[in-house]
């Protein structure tokens, strides 16, 4: 009697993952030869999303109608030879937007595009106009993660390196590039600053909701540092944890204190093992999603969570896949 009833609780247990499983997961495939949604962002209405792709265009989600064009990084990005920009090819003319989030209080979308630097699309949408692409006389060259703080408004950004370009990016993996940077732009006072150089593939950066400090994933050396911005140990960094492979963007969820971070396993023929790992602000393991039956072997670049939905996002893959939590 016992093995019957655990039999049948057993299959219907299984039946339930498995219509679990197909019922949570949705592709929304990017519109023409557009490709990687490479991250997300999401206004204060609550409803669709915001993401941008190859070829320089920010494309709006909205529910019921789809992709809608938002903004664009140069005046070439809303062309059809742009559409056609595959992978790295045409990025210096239409741009790479990676890191995206907006200031809730003024509705403006900064965004670090790749090859061209520091942006800022106005609220409502529309052209964006170029922040900087240098700071201290240096270019930036490979802009990639960013992050809004959501209490002062002031911009925390990356660049990979500052060596190779974006196409570039294979070879900096393979020679370990150290050179990555993490930035500071405060809108107040127009003004780029360097706060951490050296770092190994710095991929993404997430304020926490206190804005207390920053973390900056290293994706090169899997590892994190947390950047202090206020406090006693304020200005000084810290190893955070080695605890995630191949760390990408780090996003926060919400005002709870934890953060999502997209993490692969580098090898040799390429990265393997797309996962979503949920860390504290202590850097301890909360959770592990493996992503690998939804996307192979693609580099899983971004997952954000917004209102019970785990957002996530590829570098070159066709489409962005939202997975119910
Ligand atoms: C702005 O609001 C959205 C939606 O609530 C949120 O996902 C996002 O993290 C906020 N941006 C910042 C920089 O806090």
């Amino acid at each position: 009697m016992t093995s019957f009833v655990s039999v049948i609780s057993l299959l219907l247990s299984f039946s339930l993952a498995i219509f679990s499983d197909a019922a949570s997961f949705q592709k929304f495939p990017v519109p023409g030869k557009r490709s990687g949604p490479e991250a997300f962002a999401f206004d204060s209405t609550g409803k669709g999303f915001y993401t941008g792709v190859s070829g320089g265009k920010i494309f709006k989600y909205l529910p019921g109608k789809g992709y809608v064009d938002f903004g664009y990084i140069t005046v070439s990005s809303k062309s059809q030879w742009c559409d056609g920009a595959l992978g790295i090819a045409y990025m210096s003319k239409c741009g790479r937007p990676a890191g995206i989030a907006f200031n809730n209080k003024t509705g403006e979308l900064y965004v670090a595009d790749a090859p061209l630097g520091l942006h800022v699309i106005p609220s409502g949408g529309g052209y964006a106009k170029k922040i900087a692409d240098s700071a201290d006389g240096k270019p930036f060259l490979f802009l990639d993660g960013l992050d809004v703080d959501p209490t002062t408004g002031v911009v925390y950004f990356t660049s990979f390196s500052s060596k190779f370009s974006p196409g570039d990016v294979l070879k900096a993996v393979a020679s370990k590039d150290a050179s990555g940077k993490l930035f500071k732009y405060d809108p107040s006072k127009r003004v780029v600053t360097v706060l951490l150089e050296g770092l190994s593939g710095p991929a993404g950066c997430a304020v926490s909701s206190d804005g207390s400090f920053v973390l900056v994933s290293q994706f090169t050396k899997s590892n994190i540092k947390r950047y202090w911005i206020k406090g006693s140990k304020a200005g000084t960094s810290e190893d955070f944890t080695n605890a995630v492979s191949n760390p990408d963007n780090i996003k926060r969820i919400g005002s709870s204190g934890n953060f999502w971070v997209a993490s692969v396993v580098n090898t040799a023929t390429g990265p393997t093992n797309p996962s979503a790992v949920k860390i504290n602000s202590d850097g301890r393991v909360l959770q592990t999603i493996s992503v690998k039956d939804k996307f192979g072997d693609t580099l899983v670049s971004e997952v954000n969570e917004f209102e019970g939905r785990l957002y996530v996002g590829t570098l070159s893959g066709p489409f962005a896949g939202i997975i119910d939590l």
